[in-house]
Formats: C-alpha cells, structure tokens, sequence
C-alpha cells in the first residue's frame, strides 16, 4: 500500500497528529478507527427529534493554553459556553425533601443548603472554620475520606462525596487515595461555573464537524471499522506509526496483566414537551449524589447552545466495571503495571527507530482533557521535529 504513516485511532489525538503531518510534510497518512465514525469518544450526532447528543457523555471544552485554542478554533466554528452543574441532595435521610445545589462547592451552595447567612470569602473562611472544628484527621491523610471530612466536614462529605464516590468507583473513599478527593475544588467566592478556565466553548456543529474538518485534507485517507490488531498485516509498509490505542492491548502478547479502567453505561430516555424551548431540568448535567438513584447523572443535551426541540432527550449515566475502557482507576497496581507497560512502549519505539509512537490517553493510561490530548498532540510534534523523527518540508 502507498501509505508513509499509519495513525491508529480517529479521537483528537490521532487526528491532530495526522493534520500536522498532512500540513507539513509530503506524506500520505492513512487513519484508522476500529469503531464506525470519526471522533473518539468526542464523537456526537443529531438524534431524531434535532437534538445533538454526544453518543461517550457530555464533553465540555475549556483551556488555558492559548496554542491549544489557536490551533483547534481553526476547525469547525465554536462559540463561548459557560458550563454548570447542579448536584440533587436529600439533606434528610427520613425526607423525599431535594434541594439543587451548585458543584463545585461554593458560597451559594452554603447558603443555599446549609447557612444563607454566608456572604463572601471572610464568611466562607469562618464557615468552614466552624464545620470542620471538630475533626481530628491531620495531614498526611491515609485515604479519600480523611482528606475530604477534613476540608469539608462531615456535612458536605456525606451530602456530596460519600455515596458519589462509592457510585463513580464502586470502593468507598476509606479506600481511594487520598489524592483522589483531594482535587475536588472548594470557592471562596460565588463563581458558580464548573470550570473557571478564561476558554470555554462548544462547537456550533458538534465535535463531529470539528473532526471532518481536521481529517479533510487530500493527503489523509480515513478508514472505519478497521482493527489495528486485526489488520496490521496490511500497513506494514508504513515507516511511521502513531497508536492512540489501549496501551495493553498494544503488547497483550507479552502476557502481562490487563490495566484497570471504569466505563460508562448510558440510558436514554426521550419527553415530548411541545414548546421548542421548554426543558426538564434546571441545569444541562445535574450530579446525583445520592444513594436513592443509581446512575451518577443526568445530562439534558437540549442545554447545550439552547437547543430547540419539541422533544427533550435526557441520558442517564451508570458507572460500570466493564466496557469501553473510560477512566483509569488510581491505584498502586495500576500505575506499577502501567510503569512496565511504558517501559515497553519506549523500547518498541526505539527497536522500530522511533517509528512506533505511543499517544493519547489510552497509550498513556491517563485521564485526558480534550486540551490537554490536543496539547500533547502539538508537544510531540514540535519535539519529533526538533529530534528529527520528522523531517518537514514548506508547504508553500
Ligand atoms: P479517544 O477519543 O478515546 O480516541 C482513541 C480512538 O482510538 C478511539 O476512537 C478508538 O476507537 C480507537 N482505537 C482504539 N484501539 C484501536 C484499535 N486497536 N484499532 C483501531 N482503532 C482503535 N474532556 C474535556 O475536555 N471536557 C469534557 O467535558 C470531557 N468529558 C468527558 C466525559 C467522559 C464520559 C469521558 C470518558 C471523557 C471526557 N473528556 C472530556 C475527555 C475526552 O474524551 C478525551 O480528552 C479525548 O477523548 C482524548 O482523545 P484521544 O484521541 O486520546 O482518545
Ligand atoms: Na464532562
């Protein structure tokens, strides 16, 4: 086959990585997807009642990297978006009584479920001060429980946390690290925004519009339904390959043990609701924190960019141990496997002279923001130039 670079997997990894080349240099570079349409889990489509659903989970786009967003905004036509979520809590185990509530923590979910009486930062301080006063756990924390009840306090540990938590990863947070709450962000302030990046859009026609634009490019050839592994035999001509795969499916021949991951089961439900604005919940994702339900939230796709639809379609999102590898699970095995998986990939890379190339974050076994896959993408390119894995030529 004619072909210079083989890149396998169509998500924003492999397909900003085939731009660049396309761009700069001469090579015809074929894309490979074992799935049937571009995108990776970015991937969205218009259902029948006019409603643009993305098909992986609601995926809002936020950076601080400026050459992210130069690069990216290129593609397709995207338009500022403020992101926020609301949390339904149950303040009283013996009461059907909810209240919606902000996430992440801030000064209007205090007033709202706990004490209106705080106003600012210095109310916000004394607050906390207050409700975290009797708590006896001291830094280092052993697990996820200590760290939160200790910023927290058990209040908003048990409204929030506690069962979220036990949901998302199926382990109560006695036994996640203590890292893993220790990232949730607390405000001392009233921005209730989900992210407070100074970049936050959404793509007026989709992340798919995003991708057929970046994949349009006469020295680029998709193919779909095309499974690396089942078909290698057919690129081995290519002097160049980047895999944006699972990186232990990759050397599942050398009989080490699988990496861990969460996935996601999605439910759909559709509603007529005859006017085309009208919607069913107060905000696009609300969280589900609590024991009562078993899916951890619910996404309104119709929110996004004020959707118009006489149909509203609400998808529910269950938490599940099997599937679609979604997020890696942190633990001690995990990062130890992944550290020899890496080492793996390293020598492959160096056995084929830096032809294979592993990327994205399944190769990387990392939670992945779309930025920071983009930013990755870049990063690479600018060090395989400067190392002379690629040499470029003048487009014009
Ligand atoms: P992927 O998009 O997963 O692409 C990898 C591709 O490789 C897939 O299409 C796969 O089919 C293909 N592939 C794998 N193996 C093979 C094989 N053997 N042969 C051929 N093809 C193969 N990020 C945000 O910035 N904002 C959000 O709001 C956000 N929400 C998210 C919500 C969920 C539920 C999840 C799971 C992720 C979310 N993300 C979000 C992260 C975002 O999805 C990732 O940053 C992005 O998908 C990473 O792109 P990638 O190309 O590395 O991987
Ligand atoms: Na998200």
């Amino acid at each position: 086959m004619n072909m210079d670079a083989l890149i396998v997997g169509a998500g924003f990894s492999g397909s900003v990585i085939a731009r660049l080349l396309a761009e700069n240099t001469k090579q015809k570079i074929i894309v490979i997807d074992s799935r049937d349409h571009i995108g990776g889990n970015c991937y969205d489509y218009v259902n029948k009642f006019g409603i643009r659903i993305s098909k992986y989970g609601a995926h809002l786009f936020h950076t601080t990297r400026q050459d992210v967003w130069n690069f990216i905004s290129a593609f397709g036509s995207w338009e500022p978006w403020e992101h926020r979520v609301l949390a339904k809590i149950y303040p009283r185990d013996d009461s059907d009584d909810f209240a919606y509530a902000p996430v992440p923590i801030c000064i209007q979910t205090i007033q709202k479920l706990y004490d209106s009486s705080v106003q600012n930062e210095e109310g916000m301080r004394r607050w906390l001060v207050e409700e975290t006063r009797s708590i006896k756990f001291q830094a280092p924390y052993k697990n996820s429980m200590e760290s939160a009840v200790a910023r927290f306090g058990h209040r908003i540990y048990n409204d929030f946390f506690h069962s979220y938590t036990l949901k998302q990863w199926d382990k109560s947070p006695e036994h996640l690290d203590a890292s893993v709450l220790e990232r949730i962000p607390l405000r001392y302030n009233m921005d209730d925004r989900y992210f407070t990046d100074p970049i936050q859009m959404l793509p007026s026609c989709g992340y798919t519009g995003v991708f057929q634009e970046l994949l349009n490019h006469p020295q680029i050839e998709v193919r779909l339904n095309t499974d690396y592994f089942q078909e290698r035999h057919c690129f081995n001509g290519v002097n160049f390959t980047v895999f944006t795969g699972p990186i232990d499916g990759y050397f599942a021949s050398r009989g080490l043990d699988r990496l861990e991951y969460r996935s996601l089961r999605f439910e759909e439900d559709t509603i007529e609701m005859g006017d085309k604005d009208t919607v069913m919940q107060p905000a696009s994702v609300v969280n589900e924190p609590s024991m009562r339900v078993p899916y951890t939230r619910t996404v309104e796709f119709k929110q996004f960019l004020n959707q118009r639809s006489t149909h509203t379609t609400l998808v529910r999102e269950y938490s599940s141990s099997h599937g679609d590898p979604y997020y890696p699970v942190p633990n001690e095995r995990n990062t130890k496997l992944y550290a020899t998986y890496q080492q793996l990939a390293e020598k492959e890379t160096e056995k084929e002279r830096r032809t294979v190339l592993f990327l994205g974050r399944l190769a990387n076994y990392k939670y992945l923001n779309m930025d920071q896959a983009i930013g990755n993408a870049l990063d690479h390119w600018q060090r395989w130039i400067k190392d002379g894995v690629i040499e470029t030529h003048d487009v014009n």
